[in-house]
């Protein structure tokens, strides 16, 4: 027998034969379109560091809907900027904050589209932090209240279960928001509504143009005591093993570009439904690359999608979402 005794390019060596035995597809199924909603009309405001993706009002979103389903995706990520914020973030949780409002226009417009409502006080707030601050005496010093902001957090969930949200996903990273929201979801009824939880979120930079999009940039500090420290995997797993035990119907990881060994972990050790979250500055930096004719943006934005898929997400938010709807169809 002559040498190399194995040849791997013998299955490569036309399209068809590649075509055959690839491992990994990414469809248009597998994809969650994140939205940002506002207050005012015939706003279509560009966010300057997401090229692309904009502020739309609700009188707007109707056209925004159609297009979204003509190109066959299934499920948005809802994001609402508030007009109104106090140190309580009520506005998401009032019936008719803007999350609300535009869940009940989408769930009547585009009734078989899959809302996801993004669960968390920050946007909402006006420090920016993910739940209730406490200031010591001298003022020097502020903590994220865990439990009180849980209450929060359920009290917002419950009113988006209301508007007709499909799912709703808490993002704020308190401990034990999983089980308090199932819970105040059952309680309220809505026991057929899943949750699809952050649960291994980092403190990221690569939430930058998030923050810029959502107005949500905390006020003073940062998000360290709530949102993971990015040199911990093992303690990822704890997060993630938390929220089976507490009765997630979902898992995600974010941001998922740096952190596509946890995707892989936590495929290999839960069994639920994964969602990894192609966040903001994984947007932009490609983006900005593109625009500069430095990268072929199709091809690397589906290379970074069959990524996710081969480390073991079943899902991904992703801003590219119309743009990869598009070149599927193609
Ligand atoms: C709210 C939230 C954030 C993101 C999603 N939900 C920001 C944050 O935690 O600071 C980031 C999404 C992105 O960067 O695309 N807590």
């Amino acid at each position: 027998m002559g040498f190399p005794i194995v040849r791997n390019r013998r299955l490569r060596g036309s399209a068809s034969l590649r075509n055959m035995v690839r491992e990994t597809t990414v469809t248009v199924h597998d994809l969650i379109y994140p939205i940002f909603v506002t207050y005012g009309t015939g706003v279509k405001e560009e966010i300057s560091s997401m090229p692309g993706v904009y502020h739309l009002s609700l009188d707007l979103l109707e056209q925004e809907l159609q297009e979204i389903a003509a190109l066959g995706i299934q499920s948005i990520l809802l994001f609402g900027v508030p007009e109104h914020k106090d140190a309580q973030g009520s506005s998401a949780f009032d019936t008719n904050g803007i999350v609300q409002q535009a869940t009940r226009l989408i769930k009547k417009q585009q009734p078989q589209i899959v809302v996801v409502a993004d669960t968390c006080l920050c946007q909402f707030t006006d420090h920016g932090h993910c739940g209730v601050v406490h200031f010591d005496e001298s003022k020097q010093r502020a903590d994220v209240l865990n439990d009180p902001s849980l209450e929060l957090l359920v009290q917002t969930a419950v009113s988006q279960a209301e508007a007709g949200a499909d799912i709703i996903a808490p993002s704020n990273m308190m401990d034990g928001f999983v089980y308090a929201i199932r819970q105040g979801l059952d309680e309220a009824g809505f026991e057929n509504i899943p949750i699809m939880s952050y649960s291994v979120k980092f403190a990221s930079a690569f939430y930058g143009p998030f923050r810029e999009a959502a107005h949500s940039a905390p006020q003073f500090g940062d998000r360290k005591t709530y949102q993971m420290d990015p040199a911990n995997g093992r303690e990822a797993l704890r997060e993630a093993e938390a929220d089976v035990v507490e009765g997630a119907d979902f898992l995600m990881v974010k941001p998922a570009l740096a952190y596509m060994d946890l995707i892989r972990q936590l495929r290999d050790q839960f069994d639920l439904p994964l969602v990894a979250y192609n966040v903001s500055a994984e947007y932009s930096m490609v983006k900005a690359a593109a625009l500069q004719g430095w990268i072929d943006e199709r091809a690397i934005v589906m290379e970074m999608m069959i990524g996710f898929k081969r480390a073991g997400a079943d899902l991904i938010i992703t801003y590219f979402a119309k743009d990869i709807a598009q070149w599927l169809r193609e």
